[in-house]
């Protein structure tokens, strides 16, 4: 524990390690192991990477130092965070909308996300039930063609009461470890589950290297097709590089308020946004190769990592033990991520109307399993509800893929934006400079960046991405 501003005690990362390791775990999660193959299948391979990385270097990095200089500076909840950087700034204190926004946007992932998390239980289970069948040394269905297999597993999607029940056993698991706080519970998951995380990260990769189809892998995910490069990917590749840095929704900002005075949040964050990327790379060059290697297709979007994937574990010798290794390790990423979405709304509760931690925790998790519930469901008895399907970027899509949509196309860039212009235009020059640890040239190309490159760009591939017609 250590003192605030304010004055009262407010808990804290106990080192800097930790802060690093829970940021990591924050960022890293199935935004990178399901959601960037994904949009990478999608989205057409190398385009969509190359424009990723861009981003993720040009504006993730910059908006990631932005918003943990804010949090550290306020040692708050994010909206107050953001109004002591203001009040310091004598800027309207309404500047918080842009974390609001962001709690509101962290709420809404939190809800899908977990849905998510638990077909990763399910998956789980299913190679342990495997495992008991078959035993070690074979896949469950060794030999057999994809379809063969496809026809004999369950299908997950059809399913409605067990997503929403794995749904609810994963955000319990979540509310545990947010229930019993930063130190205590938030930190204590990430120093566990992110090492594990790596060793076995490296390990399925190089089983999948060895596989074969690696060379093929490397040429989709690296090959670069100018014309590829539409305005919906840019935007698809940015609402990835958000959404896999857990920016724009106040997480880092949350994450920077925990954080003591001593550590330089410019390395830590360089840190953190390379943890990030390398893993999603390496969670490309891991999934590809099984999936060609099974000869599957890798434009099935959402499907591939819970429909495509396990098949070809299945049909693989050891399939059974490698699958069940590699959702645990899924499990792991996506457990530290899910804690970092409970405790961006459950912080601002606790600071907004006084309620302890652990019941505010419950608030938002009961709230979160509503949203979810009807997410999971639109996959199977509500697949005929399109909320949003009057905005055409949303046409014929269901209440799953528009919370996923909103938030990493909408409000992650807007956020991100407002972040932008807060920190580079709105904030007191002095305060920023003694936050942000750089020096020298590093600090006016970051400058830079903040001020003119990040919103200019993010405007743009917003126009861009939402009326691609716009300029044909
Ligand atoms: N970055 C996380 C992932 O890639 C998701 C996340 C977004 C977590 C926003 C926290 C805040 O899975």
């Amino acid at each position: 524990m250590a003192l605030s501003q304010s004055g009262a005690t407010r808990d804290h990362w106990s080192s800097r390690s930790a802060f690093i390791l829970a940021a990591v775990g924050s960022a890293v999660g199935l935004g990178n192991l399901w959601r960037f193959p994904a949009e990478a299948g999608a989205n057409g391979g190398g385009a969509f990477v190359l424009f990723y990385i861009a981003c993720v270097l040009l504006i993730g990095l910059p908006i990631l130092l932005s918003e943990t200089l804010i949090g550290r500076h306020g040692q708050s909840a994010a909206p107050e965070s953001v109004r002591r950087v203001a009040s310091a700034s004598r800027a309207s204190p309404r500047w918080d909308i842009l974390a609001g926004m962001g709690v509101l946007a962290a709420f809404l992932i939190l809800s899908f996300y977990c849905v998510v998390g638990g077909w990763v239980l399910y998956y789980i289970g299913v190679f342990i039930g495997d495992i008991f069948t078959s035993g070690i040394a074979g896949g469950a269905f060794e030999g057999q063609s994809a379809e063969a297999v496809e026809a004999l597993l369950p299908d997950l999607f059809a399913n409605g009461p067990m997503m929403v029940g794995m749904n609810f056993v994963f955000l319990a698991v979540t509310l545990y470890f947010v229930a019993r706080g930063v130190s205590g519970g938030i930190e204590i998951v990430a120093n566990y589950m992110m090492p594990a995380f790596f060793i076995l990260l490296v390990a399925i990769t190089i089983y999948g290297a060895f596989g074969g189809a690696f060379t093929q892998t490397l040429d989709y995910l690296f090959t670069f097709e100018p014309e590829k490069l539409t305005g919906p990917v840019m935007l698809a590749a940015l609402g990835q590089a958000f959404f896999s840095l857990s920016l724009g929704v106040a997480g880092m900002i949350t994450y920077g308020g925990y954080v003591g005075r001593n550590v330089n949040l410019a390395g830590t964050s360089a840190i953190i946004a390379s943890a990030d990327t390398l893993v999603a790379l390496l969670a490309g060059l891991c999934l590809f190769p099984i999936v060609f290697a099974a000869g599957l297709a890798v434009g099935a979007g959402p499907g591939l990592m819970f429909q495509t994937l396990p098949h070809a574990f299945q049909e693989m010798p050891f399939g059974s033990v490698v699958g069940l290794l590699f959702f645990v390790m899924v499990g792991f990423a996506a457990l530290t991520s899910s804690v970092a979405l409970l405790e961006v709304p459950t912080a601002w509760m606790i600071d907004r109307f006084r309620i302890v931690r652990p019941l505010s925790a419950i608030i938002v998790a009961a709230g979160a399993m509503t949203l979810g519930a009807l997410a999971a469901l639109s996959f199977n008895v509500l697949s005929d509800w399109h909320p949003l399907g009057f905005i055409p970027v949303f046409e014929g899509q269901g209440f799953f893929d528009v919370l996923d949509g909103l938030t990493a196309k909408f409000f992650m860039p807007i956020g991100a934006i407002l972040t932008a212009i807060f920190v580079g235009w709105v904030a007191d020059r002095k305060l920023i400079d003694m936050e942000n640890g750089l020096g020298g040239a590093l600090h006016l190309f970051w400058l830079f960046l903040v001020r003119f490159l990040c919103p200019i760009a993010l405007v743009g591939i917003l126009v861009v991405g939402i009326f691609p017609g716009l300029f044909d």
